[in-house]
């Protein structure tokens, strides 16, 4: 399929999705957040994929949000449409078996954040600015954010960020638990295809494993979360990679790992 407002390349099992909506800051439009769902589950089909980077076009932001324009025509029923959509798309990706890497170049508001925290890893720029800032607009976040943020950075720091709308930096982000970690901006993908290479050379099955396991398990009580553990680490001794992981360690090489 092919996109409009967004794009996707290809390489080295890496799939980088970029938003491309620069004009208006790659801001969420229900187009551009069909598209990335439907790229989601084409990547997911592709068994060549392995881990997946998200990004922005241009140097001034990853998402400035859902799109303002769009949403300041909606009525209370198109609204719920739009909503469930954003909801769609972010559970699309969290509950995907591939690990996204939020690449975060300059803002990342509104629907921006609430993006990167349903991705795996998120790296930023020193210049990304990170925020909620709904209730500037006199709404509050539709894609998760009350629920998601909270869970980050737990209820008080959310609170204070829904509720002021202040946009803190990628320092400050990465304080709070936000943000994975922050390069120079000129390195931000260089260092998000680095750490997607490392892990497109891990078992493909552990790493759908252990995102599943981190997701699900948080939602869970421990003993339960301990069980889901058990049977995802007893069915991975029943395949290839666990095998040949071993093996390889055993004989001093390294691994050949096959996805199966
Ligand atoms: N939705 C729609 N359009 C947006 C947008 C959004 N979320 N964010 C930015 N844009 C558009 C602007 O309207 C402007 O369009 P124009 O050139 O036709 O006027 C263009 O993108 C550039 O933005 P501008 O505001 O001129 O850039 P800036 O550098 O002065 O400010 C921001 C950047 C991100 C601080 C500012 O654009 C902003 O506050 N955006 C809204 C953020 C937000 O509230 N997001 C949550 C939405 S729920």
């Amino acid at each position: 399929m092919s996109f409009k407002n967004i794009s996707i390349e290809k390489k080295y099992g890496i799939a980088t999705i970029k938003i491309n909506r620069p004009k208006v800051l790659n801001a969420l439009n229900e187009e551009t957040i069909k598209e990335l769902t439907k790229a989601v589950e084409e990547l997911e089909q592709d068994k060549k994929t392995k881990v997946a980077i998200l990004t922005g076009e241009g140097d001034k932001a990853f998402i400035a949000g859902a799109d303002i324009s769009a949403m300041s025509k909606m009525t209370t029923q198109e609204a719920k449409k739009f909503a469930e959509l954003g909801h769609n798309m972010l559970f699309k990706i969290e509950n995907s078996r591939l690990p996204f890497i939020a690449a975060i170049n300059g803002y990342a508001l509104g629907g921006g954040c609430e993006t990167l925290m349903a991705c795996d890893i998120v790296i930023a720029g020193k210049s990304a600015k990170i925020g909620q800032p709904e209730i500037n607009l006199g709404i509050h976040p539709g894609f998760g954010g009350t629920q998601r943020l909270p869970r980050l950075v737990g209820r008080m720091k959310a609170k204070e960020l829904l509720l002021t709308g202040r946009n803190i930096d990628a320092e400050e982000a990465q304080r709070i638990g936000l943000v994975n970690m922050v390069v120079d901006d000129d390195k931000l993908i260089e260092t998000a295809e680095k750490i997607a290479g490392k892990i497109a050379s891990k078992s493909s099955f552990q790493t759908d494993f252990i995102k599943s396991l981190v997701n699900k398990g948080m939602d869970v009580d421990l003993p339960s979360a301990c069980e889901l553990e058990i049977s995802k680490f007893s069915s991975s001794f029943s395949t290839h990679d666990q095998k040949e992981g071993m093996k390889a360690f055993l004989e001093k090489r390294k691994p050949d790992f096959k996805g199966k």
